[in-house]
């Protein structure tokens, strides 16, 4: 395989039984990375294509990371299938519009769930840009929490919400961002990356007070080149490409509800397509 299409997996760490970070050598797309992009992974030639954001990456060591959750049939094929020292088929990117870090003064980041690892960068950028960052993660309970040193060496407050209470405040990452806008009527700018349904709430929180509030979309994408249509999302009444024009987007102009439809068009499919997988790998684990 000619040199820089060779995509080592040089490290794995397992989050929880459904989230694991991979760490990918790639040189090149680490030096042109930006916080907010994210690259389209084939782990095999037969894979499916599949986005994924950069959830760090390492000029020095030459290094992505991605930290993904095993959903259905590509990415639990990923969790079974990526050691360290294997090489993943394809890597393509970075992909979509880079964050607006620039001028910001004052931020407050939040992560719901697997968001928080792409939130990540967009954090160190806004540290490194000179703003004032407040991080707010949001974990259903203690056991799911990760990458909690990271984000305090580059957040000036860090507020960790879970569903249960077992860390930090009880509650949603809404109530988080209620308490920053309390105690820093200042904040420019809110970044949230996470479900769907989490994105919406945090924009619903901030708009009363007109804060800017950047939401990173994930309709299913396919070609990742704005020519096939299928990350069509709905901004402003305007018809945007997630791939090209996005991910991120003013989250008070989103429709929501058009994004959570096509979310759900795909369903059956992706449910038939798991079933054959999982029949598959029972039929190749039979002893006969
Ligand atoms: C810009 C962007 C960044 C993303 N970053 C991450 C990430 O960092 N980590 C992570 O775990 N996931 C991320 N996702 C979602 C990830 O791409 C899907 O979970 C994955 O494609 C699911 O494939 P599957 O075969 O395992 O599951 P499937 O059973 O095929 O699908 C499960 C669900 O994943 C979504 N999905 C399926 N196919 C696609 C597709 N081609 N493009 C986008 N979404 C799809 C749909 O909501 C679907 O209902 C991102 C999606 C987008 C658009
Ligand atoms: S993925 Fe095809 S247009 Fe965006």
């Amino acid at each position: 395989m000619p040199e820089g299409s060779r995509f080592e997996i040089v490290s794995r760490e397992d989050f929880s039984d459904a989230t694991f970070l991979l760490e990918i050598r790639h040189p090149m797309m680490a030096r042109a990375a930006r916080p907010g992009q994210f690259v389209i992974v084939m782990s095999h030639e037969h894979g499916e294509r599949i986005p994924l954001t950069l959830a760090d990456f390492d000029r020095a060591r030459g290094t992505i990371t991605l930290v993904i959750q095993a959903v259905g049939k590509t990415t639990r094929e990923m969790q079974q299938g990526c050691r360290v020292g294997d090489y993943l088929y394809g890597v393509v990117g970075p992909m979509g519009v880079p964050s607006h870090v620039a001028g910001v003064r004052k931020a407050a980041v939040v992560g719901g769930g697997l968001g928080v690892a792409p939130i990540y960068p967009q954090a160190r950028g806004l540290k490194e840009q000179g703003a004032y960052v407040v991080g707010i993660l949001g974990f259903r309970n203690r056991d799911l929490i990760f990458w909690e040193d990271k984000f305090r060496a580059c957040c000036d407050e860090l507020i960790i919400c879970t569903d249960d209470g077992s860390a930090g405040i009880k509650g949603l990452v809404t109530e988080g961002i209620r308490r920053t806008m309390e105690v820093h009527p200042d904040l420019d700018q809110v970044v949230a990356i996470g479900p769907p349904v989490m994105m919406k709430a945090c924009a619903e929180a901030t708009r009363p007070a007109k804060i800017k509030t950047i939401v990173s979309l994930n309709p299913v994408m396919v070609d990742g080149t704005g020519m096939c249509g299928g990350c069509r999302v709905t901004i402003g009444q305007k018809v945007k490409f997630a791939c090209v024009d996005g991910p991120d987007f003013d989250g008070h102009e989103v429709d929501f509800e058009d994004l959570q439809v096509r979310l759900r068009r795909y369903v059956e499919d992706e449910k038939a397509a798991l079933e054959r997988w999982q029949g598959q790998c029972r039929m190749d684990h039979h002893p006969n």
